[in-house]
């Protein structure tokens, strides 16, 4: 076992939500990534933050647009995790979504939305945290979908992919 391989595992037995954080590029297309990062900050004012791999293929244009939307998956969402953890898919082009007034790709039936303006970025390691202002917050009557020990809402994330 690896340091890593540890810190993982340790990391593991935090059990956190799952979110779909999305953002557009700069032709306006929507573009957005699977993220359990995500984290309270700040109450005065309202600050959350969330990190994302250098290697993502969205980084460039989440620090272009500065603006993001948190959408918090639902306890029976666990398809759109793996939707948008998965590689080379259509993603949106398989998903319920909408924009909100101020352009951001919110999607259909989630528990709740958080409506950001990116106020820093700070670069950590391999991942860039990304800490945002909420602008707009929409709650609806769900439960969350959980994560932990590689496995989403009871489902062991291997079964979909090999990440
Ligand atoms: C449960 C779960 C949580 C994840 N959390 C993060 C995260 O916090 N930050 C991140 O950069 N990637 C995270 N990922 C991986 C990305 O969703 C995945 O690498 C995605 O394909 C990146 O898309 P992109 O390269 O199109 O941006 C997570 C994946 C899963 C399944």
């Amino acid at each position: 076992m690896t340091q890593q391989d540890d810190f993982k595992k340790a990391l593991g037995n935090y059990p956190t939500g799952v979110t779909v954080v999305t953002t557009v590029d700069q032709e306006n297309n929507p573009v957005g990534l699977t993220v359990n990062s995500f984290a309270s900050v700040s109450l005065d004012p309202l600050l959350i933050l969330w990190s994302i791999d250098k290697r993502s293929k969205s980084l460039s244009d989440f620090t272009k647009s500065k603006k993001f939307a948190v959408n918090i998956l639902a306890s029976d969402q666990e398809k759109l995790c793996f939707l948008f953890s998965s590689k080379e898919v259509d993603r949106f082009g398989q998903c319920e979504w909408q924009r909100s007034e101020s352009q951001l790709p919110i999607l259909a039936n989630v528990a709740s939305v958080l409506e950001c303006e990116t106020v820093q970025e700070i670069e950590a390691g391999d991942h860039v945290i990304l800490i945002g202002q909420v602008h707009r917050i929409v709650n609806a009557n769900k439960a969350p979908l959980l994560y932990h020990q590689r496995s989403v809402g009871g489902i062991p994330k291997t079964f979909y992919q090999a990440t």
